[in-house]
């Protein structure tokens, strides 16, 4: 079951330095939502606290809400770790478990969630390797460890890991940039197929990808060196890029700005 996101009031530290501030923002389940922005304006900070990924880092904290549907995923009786169940996440580095084998990676979450059965660990690795444009290459090696991939092939095997365990949410940050384009037209569509069945959150830099996967475009900002990121606005896909309402979401989008 899909589920939307609201986020609040949302200011994100890490330590004293507060990386990112005041975001109010909907993303709409069965909908791609793209974050966009220039270098370092919290993009990813952003995304990590949509799945309490961000607390990992020492000293990091948020004030504000996010609400998954109706569960406040910042309540002190949520466990972070049932959150990033339903929350997947695919982030910028490729990190698959390097000395695990292929088919662990992928079937990994699920043993976790205590799927013990053969056929159905079997049937959900080859489903989740195709779905990431990686069977063909990998199906007669199952058994290598995951690190012997290519850069390429580790971000796609991290990509079938996060969609075996069929999330409400998937989370992913730059997850073409290691990426040839053929493996990036396979990494689009497959994100069009899951859009009908989840809410996809996507950090792009790639403008032509935000454009053509994305329903929402969420354009951050920084105001100065130093100074936190913001969300500059947040519309459909469509009128961000042809008729933006902020001067600096379209000087970003055409390139005038770096
Ligand atoms: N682990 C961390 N500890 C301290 N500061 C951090 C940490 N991670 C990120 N930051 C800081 O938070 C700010 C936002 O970083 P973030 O990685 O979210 O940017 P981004 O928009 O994803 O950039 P990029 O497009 O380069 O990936 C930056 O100033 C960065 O230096
Ligand atoms: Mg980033």
């Amino acid at each position: 079951m899909a589920k939307r996101i609201d986020v609040s009031g949302l200011d994100i530290y890490y330590g004293a330095f507060k990386a990112v501030e005041g975001v109010n923002m909907t993303v709409e389940p069965r909908n791609v939502t793209a974050f966009i922005g220039p270098s370092g304006c919290g993009k990813s900070t952003m995304l990590r606290t949509l799945n309490r990924m961000h607390e990992v880092v020492p000293g990091a904290r948020v004030e504000g809400k996010v609400m998954l549907d109706d569960q406040d995923l910042y309540s002190s009786d949520v466990d972070p770790v049932a959150v990033r169940r339903v929350v997947g996440m695919v982030f910028q580095r490729p990190n698959p478990f390097p000395t695990m084998s292929i088919y662990d990676n992928v079937a990994a979450g699920l043993k976790l969630n205590g799927v013990r059965q053969k056929s159905v660990l079997d049937d959900a690795v080859e489903r989740s390797l195709k779905g990431a444009n990686l069977w063909k290459e990998v199906h007669d090696r199952l058994n290598r460890p995951g690190g012997s991939l290519s850069g390429g092939q580790q971000q796609r095997l991290c990509i079938a890991r996060a969609i075996a365990v069929e999330p409400q949410v998937l989370l992913m940050d730059e997850p073409c940039s290691a990426l040839d384009p053929i493996s990036t037209l396979a990494i689009e569509d497959l994100i069009s197929q899951l859009k009908e069945r989840f809410t996809i959150v996507i950090v792009t830099h790639n403008m032509q990808q935000a454009a053509r996967v994305s329903d929402a475009t969420a354009f951050f900002n920084l105001s100065g060196q130093g100074k936190p990121g913001h969300l500059i606005e947040m519309d459909s896909t469509q009128k961000i890029f042809s008729n933006p309402s902020e001067k600096a979401t379209e000087a970003y989008i055409t390139g005038r700005f770096g």
